[in-house]
């Protein structure tokens, strides 16, 4: 099994949407990871950094990387996307500013990213350590009001938004991971390393 997949959340957009978040389920469930620049085994066991090819990553799409035996989100925004960040309401948020979150500084912003429009998260719940679902359907079933795209963690309940950010009331204590990562060309990423810290 290979480590880095794509995920197709723009075709999603598309379906209906009761059958969203098991749809969801199922299909990630039943792409698997795909091979692209990977270190050794070795190097991997110890949680050395990964590259990831980003070329072929539409708008609305996630790939799926595995670092350090987790998953990690590459999501590239689309400008809808972005823009409904702008218009969010933060006051429904438990971490809007992320004082209280882990990330990068260059991430310490409302993108909660370097780039507005790549987000990489660790997919990870804060909570108690499930996966989250991709929901990128603004009024999706079931995610309750307003609801402009984001992750649902199906274990109890939390929601999260398109930069990884919780929603109050909710039990994950804080905003989704994000790692350090740069980029090293417009096609190529790498995760686990940002400039500061190169390795
Ligand atoms: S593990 Fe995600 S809400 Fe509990």
């Amino acid at each position: 099994m290979s480590d880095n997949t794509v995920d197709p959340g723009r075709r999603r957009f598309l379906t209906g949407t009761a059958t969203v978040i098991g749809g969801i389920g199922a299909s990630f469930a039943a792409v698997p990871f795909v091979a692209s620049f990977q270190p050794s085994a070795r190097a991997k066991a110890i949680g050395a950094p990964v590259e990831v090819d980003i070329g072929k990553l539409e708008p609305g799409q996630r790939i799926i990387q595995k670092w350090r035996g987790k998953p990690v989100w590459i999501l590239r925004r689309t400008p809808e996307m972005i823009e409904s960040l702008k218009s969010f309401d933060t006051g429904i948020l438990r971490d809007p500013e992320s004082d209280k979150s882990a990330q990068p500084k260059y991430a310490k912003n409302s993108w909660r990213s370097e780039n507005p429009e790549y987000l990489v998260l660790v997919g990870v719940c804060t909570h108690l350590g499930c996966s989250p679902t991709f929901v990128p359907e603004p009024g999706a079933a079931g995610m309750g009001s307003p609801w402009n795209g984001g992750f649902f963690c199906p274990c109890h309940g939390s929601k999260f938004d398109l930069a990884g950010r919780v929603f109050a009331g909710v039990p994950a204590p804080a905003n989704l991971e994000v790692p350090p990562y740069q980029f090293l060309t417009e096609t190529r990423m790498k995760i686990g390393a940002d400039k500061e810290n190169a390795t």
